[in-house]
């Protein structure tokens, strides 16, 4: 059983994607054959400055081996160092229709807010399903903002098998986390980059401290009793932080009264800038030794080139490439 994802390298991860994306992944090795990836060349049709795609690039692989993606136990690599992928793209694009691309959501909200688009954008869902079909995927785990590119992916591969042979491409089963929790921004709404209220999981001391102990609370008393403590924002953020018996025993002082805000927040930001220290600490010895890094990023693009030369010459011997 294979699974796969791919990490689109835009911005600065945040607690969010830690918990809700993260976190289930680097759970995931412990089983096995997992191949996870840096998606730079889906980063083309957003980001057009070299500098700033090499930077985004790196940092998504120092975050995801410092928070303990293990090299050793999966696949990580970076998606153009298999170039394999856009001649896959080529013959299973050859059969994809345009219908299937017109109506796909990315598509249609960008086209809809006025952006111009190009064929990068278009075929975005090809070279997505390539991704995935390259290396005889069987489990695609992604937020559900990716599902309908799963199932194009799906209808790509059944109509690729049915005009080529029926076993020359594996057909990929999404894993869409419905379950996850959505972790709550500063202001408790979804916690997203795009809604500026994130809690990044590098960030500088001084400035995520301001910003946790920024969060705004109502504004009863310390003394007064809170029965709906366990929906307020930081009992939420502190039970993903802090020790089980921790979080319960601060929310119990808090449904009782006498626990300020400042206090719990503070609280907060000590569990949260403790949970993530060994994993600061990891980056930091990381970025000393970019060279290492590079080296990790080659070998696991090695080790992804080996499965999808095989895929490849399947896929081009029974459409008659070769
Ligand atoms: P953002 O909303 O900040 O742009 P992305 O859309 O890039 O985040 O999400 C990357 C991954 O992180 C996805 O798998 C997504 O499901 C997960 N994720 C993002 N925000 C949250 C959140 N607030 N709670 C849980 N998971 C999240
Ligand atoms: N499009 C995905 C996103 O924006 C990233 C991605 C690219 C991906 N290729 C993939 C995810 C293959 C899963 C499988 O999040």
């Amino acid at each position: 059983m294979r699974t796969l994802t791919g990490i689109t390298p835009s911005g600065t991860l945040h607690i969010g994607n830690y918990f809700g994306a993260m976190r289930p992944a680097i759970e995931a090795q412990a089983s096995g054959d997992c191949f996870y990836f840096i998606a730079n060349y889906h980063s083309m049709t957003s980001v057009t400055d070299a500098a700033e795609r090499r930077k985004n690039t790196l940092g998504i692989a120092l975050d995801w081996l410092a928070c303990g993606l293990d090299p050793k136990v999966s696949v990580f690599w970076r998606q153009s160092d298999v170039p394999e992928v856009t001649e896959l793209t080529w013959l299973i694009g050859s059969l994809t229709p345009m219908g299937l691309l017109e109506r796909a959501h990315s598509y249609k909200d960008k086209t809809a807010k006025g952006i111009s688009p190009n064929f990068g954008l278009f075929a975005y869902p090809v070279l997505m399903a390539a991704d995935i079909l390259l290396y005889d995927t069987h489990r695609v785990p992604v937020g559900k903002d990716q599902k309908q590119h799963l199932e194009m992916t799906r209808d790509i591969a059944i109509k690729f098998n049915e005009a080529y042979g029926e076993n020359t491409l594996v057909v990929p089963e999404p894993v869409i986390g419905e379950e996850i929790a959505i972790i709550p921004g500063l202001d408790g709404q979804k916690m997203s980059k795009s809604y500026g209220n994130t809690i990044e999981i590098f960030g500088e001391e001084k400035a995520l401290r301001k910003k946790i102990m920024g969060i705004v609370m109502d504004s009863r008393t310390p003394a007064e009793p809170k029965p709906d403590a366990d929906r307020n924002l930081a009992i939420q953020l502190l039970r993903l932080v802090a020790p089980k018996d921790v979080a319960l025993d601060f929310e119990s002082r808090l449904r009782a009264g006498g626990l300020g805000y400042g206090d719990l927040k503070k609280a907060l930001f000590e569990h949260y800038w403790d949970y993530f220290s060994a994993a600061r600490a990891r980056r930091a010895e990381l970025v000393a030794n970019l060279d290492h890094v590079e080296a990790v990023l080659r070998d696991g693009a090695q080790r992804a080139r080996a499965v999808a030369s095989v895929v490849l010459r399947r896929a081009r011997l029974a459409s008659g490439i070769e």
